[in-house]
């Protein structure tokens, strides 16, 4: 489900190799996904994490050069304008506020949001993640040629399930796993 949001939202915003995309909740089960996969598609991509063990995270994704980190926690328009001063092509919407978030697009640029954010004045997309057939076959073979990886940052025992909705609920980079065998 989360590959599927991040390969549904990054689809509708068409990026060209080359566009810059930003990506809001990049540290998250669909971000980390959704960072790969722009980063392979030759989009140059903004990530948001704090700084320190989320921004480490980020930089672990991939191997392709070029993965911005910003942070979200400080003023969002100064940082990802040194990256993008004619203002970003695309925005994925997967955390924080959607309207900001828009105002960092140029002219024409496009916004998708998982969140069901359409911020009025620019091209925008409700993503609502379709996990067909062809979907989950393009992220099994990204998964299995390594372009993929899902990064599971912690694996709990099924009897300790409640911890792992815990920790996900505290907040947890990328995916966590529960083992049933
Ligand atoms: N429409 C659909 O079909 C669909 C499918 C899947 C998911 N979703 C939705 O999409 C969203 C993302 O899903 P997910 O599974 O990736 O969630 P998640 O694992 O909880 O990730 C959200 C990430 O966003 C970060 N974050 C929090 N506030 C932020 C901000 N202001 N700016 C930037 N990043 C921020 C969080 O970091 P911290 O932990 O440091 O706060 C966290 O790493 C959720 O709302 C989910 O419900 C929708």
């Amino acid at each position: 489900m989360a590959g599927t949001a991040a390969l549904d939202a990054l689809n509708a915003v068409e990026l060209g190799k080359g566009e810059t995309v930003l990506i809001s909740g990049a540290t998250g089960g669909v971000g980390a996904l959704a960072v790969q996969l722009a980063a392979a598609s030759g989009a140059r991509v903004i990530a948001t994490a704090r700084p320190g063990a989320e921004a480490d995270f980020i930089a672990g994704l991939t191997t392709i050069a070029g993965v911005q980190i910003v942070d979200f926690t400080g003023s969002l328009d100064a940082q990802v304008q040194a990256f993008a001063p004619d203002g970003l092509d695309a925005v994925l919407h997967l955390a924080g506020d959607g309207d900001q978030l828009a105002r960092l697009l140029r002219p024409g640029g496009r916004f998708a949001s998982t969140l069901g954010v359409t911020p009025e004045g620019v091209t925008a997309f409700s993503v609502m993640a379709d996990p067909n057939p062809q979907t989950l076959a393009r992220l099994a073979a990204d998964a299995a040629s390594g372009t993929l990886r899902v990064p599971v940052t912690a694996a709990y025992p099924l009897d300790r399930v409640d911890e792992a909705f815990a920790a996900f609920g505290a907040g947890t980079l990328g995916k966590v796993a529960i083992t049933c065998s």
